[in-house]
């Protein structure tokens, strides 16, 4: 299994690193435009291998998309990160032209490959991948919904002061601080609702944090999280690489699925060895359906500004 991540930043590099250590790859390509930069992260990642004891090779290069030749998936990471303040929709003006250009040079060498795309904002960077590129939609997935329900679950274990592991929830909608749906209603401690535990206003302000996640931790860091966003994506990798059928909310190309048509936004979808499954059209009720076509509306909006 060889994996390729474009972009050896702050998520680049933290999702190599987990893919390594979980140790189901052969091999890991990092690309870097930045020179040296790529092989000095895996030169690095490459010397905690016998103190982490993963086998998984990884090289880097700055350029060279020969290197990338035959990747079973390749995560697109390379981009712009926001800065506090900003909003993930901000960056699409550079980001555009690298995710196009990127993926393109990807499929030049790995014509059967799955494409993950993390660069922001993320939902219309997937949906650009899909009108530049003849990938067929369950070989391109957005990651986003995996990063929002893990950040929903932590602060859902937070407010019901139980451990995350007895936690479960979902976020679907887009990537984006408005556009989150985080399903408060289906939420569950052990199987049982969360609202059996706590008050509405509470999960209210779960749910607020939670759509918020991203801009709190850049506010903190000044500039945009990596560790969770590295997991996150080497969850959906590892998913495909081992088959495992896995559930996570991703942004995918609907059409007709849950009333919407011509973009890609986060919804359910099982994870296997060809990427995108199916994808799972859970009934909504009406203020869910009414915040999914909100989001709808403003990822849609945000497409509008691609020059396609
Ligand atoms: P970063 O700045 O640390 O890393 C980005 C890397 O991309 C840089 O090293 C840069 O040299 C490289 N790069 C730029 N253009 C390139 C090109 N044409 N070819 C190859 N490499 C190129 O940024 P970070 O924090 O890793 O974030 C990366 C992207 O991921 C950002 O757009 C950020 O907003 C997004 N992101 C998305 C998340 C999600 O849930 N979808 C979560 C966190 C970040």
């Amino acid at each position: 299994m060889k994996v390729t991540v474009v972009g050896a930043g702050a998520v680049g590099a933290s999702c190599a690193e987990y893919i390594a250590i979980k140790n189901f790859a052969s091999e890991v390509v990092l690309l870097d435009i930045k020179e040296g930069y790529a092989e000095g992260k895996a030169m690095d990642l490459m010397q905690t291998a016998s103190l982490n004891g993963f086998d998984t090779k990884i090289t880097g290069s700055t350029s060279d998309y020969s290197k990338t030749a035959n990747s079973d998936i390749c995560v697109i990471t390379s981009g712009i990160p926001r800065k506090p303040g900003m909003t993930r929709e901000e960056l699409i003006g550079i980001n555009a032209g690298i995710v196009k250009s990127v993926s393109s040079d990807l499929i030049k060498h790995s014509p059967d490959t799955i494409i993950i795309v993390v660069s922001n904002p993320m939902d219309t960077m997937t949906y650009l991948v899909h009108k530049t590129t003849n990938l067929p939609k369950n070989r391109i997935i957005g990651m986003g919904g995996a990063l929002d329900s893990a950040r929903f679950k932590y602060r859902l274990a937070e407010a019901l002061g139980a451990p995350i592991s007895d936690v479960d929830g979902m976020v679907i909608g887009g990537h984006s601080d408005k556009g989150m749906v985080p399903l408060t209603r289906l939420a569950t401690r052990n199987s049982v609702p969360v609202t059996e535990f706590i008050s509405d206003e509470r999960l209210n302000q779960v749910k607020e944090d939670t759509k918020v996640g991203g801009a709190t931790l850049t506010g903190l860091l000044g500039t945009s999280a990596w560790y969770a966003p590295g997991a996150a994506v080497s969850g959906l990798v590892q998913a495909i690489a081992c088959d495992q059928k896995k559930i996570y909310p991703c942004s995918t190309l609907l059409e007709g699925e849950y009333g919407l048509n011509d973009l890609c936004i986060g919804v359910p979808v099982v994870l296997g060895r060809n990427g995108i499954e199916k994808i799972v059209d859970i009934s909504l009720n009406d203020a869910e359906k009414a915040h999914m076509q909100e989001s709808a509306e403003g990822v849609s909006k945000t497409n509008g500004l691609l020059e396609l």
